[in-house]
């Protein structure tokens, strides 16, 4: 082979090697399992910290902030921080204060009282629950549900005391989240000064059935609540516009006006303690 052809077909596979070489650097050829991404664990700082929740993300339990970021310690710091500050989404409807009802005398009454303690006409400090076994006969002495100092504590503080137990007082976290706004939603309601709600006990002892509470409502089968982002439930009226009517046309325009307008909290405003 002449001197100058071998020299050309060198020239050839050279330019070859390097077209190959710029194509397989380039990644013209995307597929849909290469794609920019994120892949877990990808950066060192995924092991730093807690992530936060998506903004607008729907919290379903009742906690805004993870389980392991709050503390369990009875009283302290954490408790007044963390839970006093969250907001109670279950609207004190029938069903909650019936439920609520049936928790408390449960789990709360034994010492605090059917009626949550000494009313509020006599609630000075010192007003006591009167529950059976408050009082020297067990040194027992649980401060009454129904003092300006309980009234004052916000639904989350509440809510974080039956969690975490307080002094001598044990925790009642088996008293499952939403169940526990509801027993919130009961004190609130026996510390008005006119109690709408039955004080009575709700069931006998050993009697099941109404009378004593439902299957769990934080289990797999039970459909999430969905809390709306300002706060408020789909207890109320989310997804509440009226069906447009049959001979509704124009449906784009006239489904936002007959939309009914997002009902007010029931919830007392909160206050912090
Ligand atoms: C074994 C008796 C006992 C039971 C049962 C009990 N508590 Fe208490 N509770 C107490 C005692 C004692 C205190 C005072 C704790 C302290 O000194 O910090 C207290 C404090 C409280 C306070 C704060 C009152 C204040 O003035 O600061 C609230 C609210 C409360 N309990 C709610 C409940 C609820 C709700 C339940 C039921 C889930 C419940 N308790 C069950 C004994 C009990």
């Amino acid at each position: 082979m002449p001197a100058d052809r071998m020299l050309a077909r060198a020239r050839r596979l050279a330019l070859l090697a390097a077209g190959a070489t710029l194509v397989s650097a380039c990644s013209w050829f995307t597929d849909f399992k290469d794609q920019p991404d994120v892949d877990p664990w990808e950066s060192p700082a995924d092991t730093i910290g807690a992530r936060g929740n998506p903004q607008f993300s729907v919290a379903v339990t009742g906690r805004t902030a993870p389980g392991y970021m709050a503390s369990y310690a009875n009283g302290g710091k954490v408790l007044d921080d963390t839970l006093a500050a969250l907001r109670n989404p279950v609207p004190a409807d029938a069903r909650s204060l019936d439920n609520g009802r049936k928790y408390y005398q449960i789990n709360c009454e034994v010492c605090h009282g059917l009626a949550g303690g000494a009313a509020p006409t006599a609630a000075g400090a010192g007003a006591m629950g009167d529950g059976p076994v408050a009082g020297p006969k067990y040194g027992m002495y649980p401060p009454s549900l129904r003092t300006d100092r309980v009234r004052n504590f916000s639904d989350g503080y509440i809510w974080g005391i039956i969690r975490n137990g307080r002094g001598i007082m044990p925790s009642y976290d088996r008293i499952e989240e939403m169940d526990r706004w509801d027993v919130v939603n009961y004190i609130r309601a026996l510390q008005q000064p006119n109690v709408t709600v039955p004080v009575t006990p709700a069931g006998k002892p050993g009697e099941t059935g109404k009378t004593v509470p439902g299957y769990t409502r934080t289990g797999p089968t039970r459909p999430a609540p969905y809390l709306r982002p300002d706060g408020h439930s789909s207890y109320e009226t989310v997804n509440g516009a009226s069906p447009a009517s049959a001979t509704d046309t124009t449906t784009t325009t006239t489904q936002g006006a007959t939309a009914p307008a997002p009902s007010a909290p029931t919830n007392p405003p909160e206050s912090q303690p």
